[in-house]
């Protein structure tokens, strides 16, 4: 009877022992289900592929060459190049020379200057086609070189030249001037603070908020927040989104280490939402809502650009309804939703993203313009989920501090951004922002195909990306066109042009204008030369080749056959 009751007991336990793996098991699944099927949807994967790539690079023959042109189109690149090197070199003399001095000791600009390009043509563009990193003057919508040359600004600071730099020039005067009794004092606030708080509070329509130094830690902060309140383990981004480079949320390529406590999944997803209604250990789902713009995508450099698959498309009203699914479910799952407006915020609408697209997020980050000009990060949220200690844990709290958070400076070129929103001047470069921005970006699209030109633009309001609708090797030189038409891009090159709201018609018509020029002298110099057998799928396929290649036993430098 004993020994029956045993091996019922035993057999029960084993079941249940099966019972649990087959349910972890299938929840393993639905997660790998939910991941985006490319490489960006996969961090694991594409990190080790990246550290298995190989170094190569073209000769010189294989730079003109790369996609089997013709001898008489190889010749128009060499001469187009030679000639654009030559300008380069003339126009640009001062601002070359003195970058390259200090790019000797500022590995930020090594980084850079090296991924302008995909890297096999990068040495060489690097010597020809030198792009200087230093200016001396902004002014109304342009900045100045220190040779003296005046650029249409499409770089836009990173996002934070919203209202154009006149303002942020005046932001942080005025603001300087308002605080200076008190100077650089930390620890003891500004009362301006006060005041900061109450219009942050209004714009979020949430409760309470802390201030830090960059959008990179006030993302930290609110993942943090959202870990300690709910108990739970496992942050959700979206495949493709850029949330800083803290390695929590940048789990793939760029982050020595794995990210563990982050699953990256599908952006506008039946599966994804499926895994976040299911699943337990999911303490927040995090929001770029720039990713409206290219879903499960990165933000695609110009370095990424071997081929021309780039491709981007804003659809408002689908993403606007992913973002209310999303909400439902977070709601539902007692999920916290953050929207990280640290890019995209104040750019889209007064009120944010959150205002955009009508949709309510628990925790808010805002960064770069926010600043007025200076550095800034800040997280808003409901108040039971900013609080950093436990009445009935003493111990138990959520640490973080930050020696410069809530500089009196920039709390004052913040207060000056923060009042100048709400001006009449301010509100009417918002109205119809985006009917104004489509319209022109519709404008050049026309312009772009009369002119058989085969580059196309999609944007996010005043945010734009170059796409290409032919398949090419060399779309990236556009970017090296753009300069010398006096277009200032930042080292992603063509993948983000970024306008401030100020640009007026006659401005933006001249940054179109000279758009369509260097895509002609693009065009003439014979890189977009194409033949039927090149696909992007045979663009990959030579690039996988040539990797194989020089794996295996191909020297670093891969000639023209
Ligand atoms: C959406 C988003 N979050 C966070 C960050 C990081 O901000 P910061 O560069 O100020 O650290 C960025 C920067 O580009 C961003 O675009």
């Amino acid at each position: 009877m004993e020994w029956a009751a045993t091996t019922f007991a035993l057999y029960g336990a084993g079941a249940a022992a099966l019972a649990t793996s087959m349910v972890k098991l299938g929840r393993r699944l639905e997660l790998s289900q939910a991941k985006h099927r490319s490489l960006a949807g996969h961090a694991r994967i594409a990190r080790r592929l990246a550290a298995a790539l190989p170094h190569y690079e073209y000769d010189e023959a294989r730079f003109f060459s790369a996609d089997g042109a013709p001898a008489e189109i190889v010749e128009l690149r060499r001469a187009g190049f030679a000639r654009l090197s030559d300008f380069y070199k003339t126009r640009f003399a001062e601002t070359i020379r003195r970058s390259a001095e200090a790019a000797v000791a500022i590995s930020d600009l090594q980084f850079t200057g090296t991924y302008r390009v995909p890297f096999q043509f990068s040495r060489l563009v690097r010597a020809d086609l030198p792009t200087g990193a230093l200016l001396q003057a902004s002014d109304g919508v342009t900045v100045t070189d220190l040779d003296g040359n005046r650029f249409y600004d499409l770089a836009g600071s990173y996002g934070v030249n919203v209202f154009g730099y006149d303002f942020y020039k005046g932001a942080i005067e005025r603001g300087a001037a308002r605080v200076h009794g008190l100077g650089p004092v930390l620890g003891a606030y500004h009362p301006l603070i006060i005041e900061n708080t109450e219009l942050l509070k209004d714009i979020s329509g949430l409760d309470q908020v802390s201030f830090h130094m960059s959008g990179t830690e006030a993302v930290m902060q609110a993942v943090r927040l959202a870990r300690y309140h709910t108990r739970r383990r496992y942050a959700v981004r979206f495949c493709g989104a850029y949330h800083g480079w803290w390695g929590d949320v940048q789990p793939g390529i760029g982050n020595p280490l794995p990210a563990r406590d982050t699953h990256t999944l599908a952006d506008m997803s039946e599966e994804t939402l499926h895994v976040l209604r299911t699943r337990r250990d999911i303490a927040c789902v995090l929001v770029n809502p720039e990713q409206g713009l290219h879903p499960n995508a990165p933000a695609p450099t110009d370095s990424a650009l071997v081929d021309s698959t780039r491709w981007s498309r804003f659809d408002k009203d689908a993403y606007t309804q992913w973002l209310k699914r999303l909400r439902e479910v977070c709601t539902e799952r007692g999920i916290v939703l953050i929207f990280d407006e640290v890019f995209v915020g104040f750019r889209l609408a007064p009120g944010g993203a959150q205002d955009y697209f009508g949709v309510r997020a628990d925790l808010v980050t805002y960064g770069k313009t926010l600043g007025g000009g200076l550095p800034i990060g800040v997280v808003c949220g409901r108040t039971g989920l900013m609080k950093r200690f436990r009445d009935d844990r003493p111990a138990d709290i959520c640490f973080a501090r930050g020696t410069f958070n809530s500089h009196p400076y920039v709390m004052a070129a913040m207060n000056e951004f923060l009042h100048a929103l709400r001006t009449p001047p301010m509100q009417t470069l918002y109205q119809n922002l985006d009917d104004t921005w489509n319209a022109r970006a519709r404008r050049l699209n026309e312009h772009l195909a009369d002119e058989g030109l085969p580059v196309e633009i999609a944007n996010m309001s005043a945010l734009w990306v170059v796409c290409y609708t032919r398949p090419s090797r060399y779309n990236w030189m556009l970017q090296y066109y753009l300069r010398a038409e006096g277009l200032a891009l930042s080292w992603v090159g063509t993948a983000r042009l970024i306008f401030s709201l100020n640009y007026t018609d006659a401005d933006f018509d001249a940054v179109a204008e000279r758009f369509v020029v260097a895509a002609h002298a693009m065009e003439r110099d014979g890189w977009w030369w194409h033949s039927p057998a090149l696909t992007n799928k045979s663009i990959k396929r030579t690039i996988i080749k040539e990797m194989i290649a020089r794996r295996l036993f191909a020297p670093r430098q891969l000639r023209a056959h």
